[in-house]
C-alpha cells in the first residue's frame, strides 16, 4: 500500500496537532450549546473520530453518507443520501464534519437539506479544503489544511474505496489511476 504512494503531503503528526487546535476551537465554540455532531461518511470518519476526542464539551453524535464521486476521482455533480441521519436536525446546532471539499457541491447540498429541515444552525468544519476546484460559492467554518489540486487519498480518504487506512495524507503514483 504504501508503495503506491508517490509524495505524502501531511505527516500523521501534522494532523495530530491540527486536529486538536481545531477540537479546541470547537469547545470553546460550543461551550454553552450541545451540537449534533454529523460525520460525512465515509471519507470523515477518521477525522471525526479524533476530533470529537478532542472536544472537552458535550456533543452528540450522528453519521451521514453521501456519494458523489463513484470510483472516479472527479465530481459527478450528483449527490446520492446513501445513508441518512438517525436524529433530527430540528432545531439543533449541528457541525458538519466533512474529509474534503473541493466543488463545494456535496456541502452545499447537505447544508440546504439540514437547513429545510430546521436545523438552528449549521456550522461545517472540513480536514482539507481544495480551493481551485470550487464550482459554488461555498467556504468552512473551520479548515485543516488548504491542498493544492490533487487527488489526495490516506486517514479516510480513498481511491475506489483503498488506502482510507494510511495514517497520513499523501498523493498516489499516476500509474495507479492508468493501470
Ligand atoms: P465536492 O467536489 O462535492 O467533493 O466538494 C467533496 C467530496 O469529494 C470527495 N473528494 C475526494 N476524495 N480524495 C478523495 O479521496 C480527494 O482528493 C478528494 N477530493 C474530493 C470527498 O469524498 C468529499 O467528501
Ligand atoms: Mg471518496
Amino acid at each position: 500500500m504504501q508503495n503506491d504512494i508517490q509524495e505524502v503531503l501531511i505527516s500523521e503528526e501534522e494532523l495530530q496537532n491540527k486536529i486538536k487546535e481545531l477540537g479546541e476551537i470547537l469547545s470553546k465554540e460550543y461551550a454553552d450549546r450541545n451540537p449534533l455532531v454529523i460525520c460525512v461518511l465515509k471519507g470523515a470518519f477518521i477525522f471525526m473520530a479524533d476530533l470529537v476526542k478532542s472536544i472537552t464539551v458535550p456533543v452528540e453524535m450522528d453519521f451521514m453518507a453521501v456519494s458523489s464521486y463513484g470510483a472516479s476521482t472527479k465530481s459527478s455533480g450528483v449527490v446520492k443520501i446513501i445513508k441518512d441521519l438517525d436524529a433530527s436536525v430540528e432545531n439543533r446546532d449541528v457541525l458538519i464534519v466533512e474529509d474534503i471539499i473541493d466543488s463545494g457541491l456535496t456541502l452545499t447540498h447537505l447544508i440546504d437539506l439540514l437547513q429545510r429541515r430546521g436545523a438552528k444552525s449549521t456550522t461545517v468544519v472540513t480536514l482539507f479544503d481544495k480551493p481551485s476546484g470550487r464550482k459554488v460559492d461555498l467556504e468552512a467554518d473551520y479548515t485543516g489544511f488548504v491542498l493544492p489540486d490533487a487527488f489526495v487519498v490516506g486517514y479516510g480518504l480513498d481511491y475506489a474505496e483503498k488506502y482510507r487506512n494510511l495514517p497520513f495524507i499523501g498523493i498516489l503514483k499516476p500509474e495507479i489511476y492508468t493501470s
